[in-house]
């Protein structure tokens, strides 16, 4: 293979640098499959592991991918579209050349390497124990960890033995919504608009959902019902807006009046551009709030691994219905996270990534400000996702979703969120953090065109 490797940096450098250029030059084309890494290593005179750790960094950022049986092809097309690919499983690939929707992290930044030396330290030193049935709330190694890593990082007042782990958040609020059924209650407040699965999970419960109306400062407690409420504080779902100090005192009161629990949805606070950092909503009230957090947003989605801080008197309740689930959640990948936790390895990942969508986030915002002057960005600097609003006046959430399709990006609009009828303001629910880093600059043209398209007709 020939190949343009310069001379000053280390040889894995070199070689990763080289096929990225191979690549996004186009001398590389989607579906050309790579020589052997032996017989690069031989052709280039490198180590064959050199080749091999060059290989599995380019799998990871998304260039490459590898199938057993059929070696290792390239899947991104010049200037960074992922496109052309022919499914290698049962789970057709997306038809979209760009994806900015909401909900993932930048999955190709998953800290392989880390994630390899921790699963290496586990499974040489985890006790025969840590292969049996174990605690419903998850292992201990894991719990303490996040009951440091928390009140740490989010403030928040726990101890390891309230903290329970789940197969993401979205377990945990079904396994809380049970635990409220049982003990009779009829109605759970919910933010409007809001991540509409969850609503599905609580009326699955037997419960019925009361929507509450959010403003620039966050929910409106005023609007409160029942005597439970799923909450998003940090960065409401999907509008954007930190809940103002006041709402978050009149939040705590309305849960002590009506003796009422509220849940935290923190699922991205570990994202906040800004210099002054909020920190979680339960450590004003760790009696009345059942904190959730997630490595959906830090991590992959894929790991399904979330966690619940709750109060004394909840564990029992919401412990019994996690083993009545399915036991407990798998404990290798928990003492994997937990070994990450403890190394640092988590706390720097979080910060490679935090400074990441940070300028993501900053590139939209002048993007949309030079290009489409009728649109802003709603909501706080936070996040992996950013709210693009419009006046009523403007086009149209369906011409949008149109004049996307024609330009193979994917986009979310707001409507999807709302669970009361309109009209509701228009809005794009951008997923800044989705593509891959060298499929950003592409999603992001692909949206002005799209909407300054939109905004010229
Ligand atoms: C508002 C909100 N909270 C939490 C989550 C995470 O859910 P899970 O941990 O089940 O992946 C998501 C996922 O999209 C979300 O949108």
């Amino acid at each position: 293979m020939e190949l343009d490797l310069e001379k000053r940096r280390g040889r894995s450098q070199q070689l990763v640098a080289g096929l990225r250029r191979a690549i996004e030059s186009g001398r590389l084309l989607p579906g050309s499959r790579l020589p052997s890494t032996r017989g690069v290593a031989a052709d280039l005179g490198l180590a064959r592991g050199t080749v091999t750790s060059a290989y599995h960094r380019l799998i990871a950022e998304g260039y490459l991918e590898s199938a057993q049986g059929s070696g290792t092809r390239v899947v991104v097309a010049p200037h960074g579209e992922a496109r052309g690919r022919q499914p290698s499983s049962l789970h057709a690939r997306s038809p979209w050349q760009w994806n900015l929707r909401p909900g993932l992290p930048d999955v190709t930044m998953f800290p392989r390497n880390a994630w390899v030396r921790s699963t290496q330290r586990v499974l040489r030193l985890a006790p025969a124990e840590a292969l049996d049935y174990g605690d419903p709330r998850g292992r201990p190694e894991l719990r303490q960890a996040l009951a440091d890593y928390l009140g740490r990082t989010r403030g928040v007042i726990t101890q390891p033995e309230r903290i329970i782990i789940c197969h993401g958040f979205t377990q945990a609020l079904g396994l809380i919504a049970a635990v409220l059924a049982e003990q009779g209650m009829d109605t759970v407040s919910v933010e409007d608009p809001c991540y509409p699965l969850f609503r599905n999970v609580i009326e699955t419960a037997g419960l019925s959902v009361h929507p509450v109306g959010v403003d620039a400062q966050g929910l409106r407690p005023e609007a409160l019902r029942g005597r439970a409420a799923v909450v998003t504080p940090i960065h409401q779902y999907p509008l954007g807006a930190t809940l103002a100090p006041g709402r978050r005192k009149d939040l705590v009161a309305w849960a002590e009046e009506a003796d009422a629990v509220i849940v935290e949805d923190d699922y991205d606070g570990e994202f906040q551009f800004g210099r002054q950092r909020v920190g979680a909503l339960q450590a004003l009230a760790p009696h009345r709030v059942i904190y959730a957090g997630t490595t959906s947003k830090t991590l992959a989605p894929g790991l399904r691994l979330a966690w619940l801080a709750v109060p004394a008197e909840w564990v029992e309740r919401i412990a019994t219905a996690k083993r009545v689930a399915d036991q407990h959640s798998a404990a290798l990948t928990q003492m994997v996270l937990a070994d990450l936790l403890r190394s640092g390895g988590y706390d720097r990942h979080v910060r490679r990534c935090r400074e990441r969508y940070r300028v993501r986030r900053e590139q939209l915002s002048t993007a949309l400000e030079r290009e489409v002057p009728g649109a802003w960005l709603a909501g706080e600097e936070a996040g992996l996702h950013a709210l693009v609003r419009w006046s009523p006046d403007g086009p149209g959430e369906r011409e949008v979703t149109q004049a996307a399709r024609r330009e193979s990006l994917a986009v979310a609009t707001l409507g999807g969120y709302w669970g009361t009828p309109g009209p509701h303001p228009p809005g794009l629910v951008v997923g800044y953090a989705t593509p891959p880093q060298h499929g950003y600059a592409g999603a992001l043209g692909a949206l002005v065109r799209v909407l300054g398209r939109c905004f010229a007709a």
